[in-house]
């Protein structure tokens, strides 16, 4: 059955109604497509791209053209889920910076909304007064982490975190996700907001999750958060389909007749005639 559009309005309705917001990363046409069709309610173009599919050693080493290339071919594959371009590094070092650049994933992309990192709250205003809906992310933001901790453990970094939710609340975002905090803490600042809470490595207490799929789907093993779910082993499926096709070509069990093109005798008879 064809499912309306997420919007807006369903992240801030499924927190009224208390059922949960599901969401994942994807990077391409054909995962932002199995998500989609799935019935996951929005797909995050993160960042993350940058490790998980280009190889690179940080999320800072991924620029705004890697962006909207991987963002436009998820656009491809995302019917109904509402899309998300993360903002990279350095995208939003200004106001007006911050406003072409969201532009870009708007026109070029086609996403509906924008991710930033951090508390940036005037280039973070003047997105949304552009008319681009902006996701927040707080708690562990790696385009500017020295190192991979759980934030917010203790009282006083915990308010810092609660306060700057509400500070990103206050600014217009539509959602903040959370990410590598304690479940309590996540847990107060739900209860504090208005708008929803995503977790990511934040407990159950959010009002919706976020993955990177690459992890879910067993497709990244260079290093595995504590927060993470292994839904699947696609990487370990794909090596050994890659092993047994090696097997098959070396042997001659691959290609049969069945996956090959015939032609006519008399046509064959020419050719070796001529
Ligand atoms: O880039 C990304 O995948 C993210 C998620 C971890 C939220 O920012």
């Amino acid at each position: 059955m064809k499912r309306e559009r997420f919007t807006v309005d369903d992240f801030r309705g499924k927190k009224l109604s208390g059922e949960k917001i599901t969401m994942l990363t994807a990077y391409d046409y054909f995962m932002a497509r199995a998500a989609d069709e799935a019935g996951i309610d929005a797909i995050l173009v993160g960042d993350s791209l940058g490790m998980v599919v280009l190889g690179r050693e940080s999320t800072r080493d991924v620029t705004m053209e890697d962006m909207i290339r991987h963002a436009s071919a998820a656009r491809k594959g995302c019917r109904a889920a509402f899309l998300i371009g993360d903002m990279p590094y350095g995208s939003f070092a200004t106001p007006d910076k911050a406003v072409r650049n969201a532009r870009r994933f708007a026109d070029e992309a086609g996403c509906d909304a924008v991710k930033v990192e951090g508390e940036p709250l005037e280039e973070i205003s003047a997105i949304i007064k552009e008319g681009i809906p902006v996701l927040g992310h707080l708690g562990l933001t790696p385009q500017t982490a020295t190192d991979f901790k759980v934030r917010g453990k203790d009282a006083e970094t915990a308010q810092a975190i609660l306060s700057a939710s509400r500070r990103l609340e206050g600014v217009g975002c539509f959602a903040v996700v959370l990410e590598c905090v304690p479940a309590g803490l996540a847990g107060a600042i739900r209860r504090a907001l208005s708008v929803p809470v995503i977790g990511i490595g934040a407990g159950p207490e959010c009002d919706g999750q976020v993955l990177v799929i690459n992890d879910m789907l067993g497709m990244y093993d260079k290093f595995t958060p504590k927060f993470v779910k292994r839904y699947a082993d696609l990487g370990g499926m794909a090596g050994k389909a890659i092993s047994l096709y090696i097997k098959e070509v070396a042997n001659g069990a691959f290609p049969t007749r069945e996956h090959s093109f015939t032609m006519r005798k008399e046509e064959l008879d020419k050719l070796s005639a001529g």
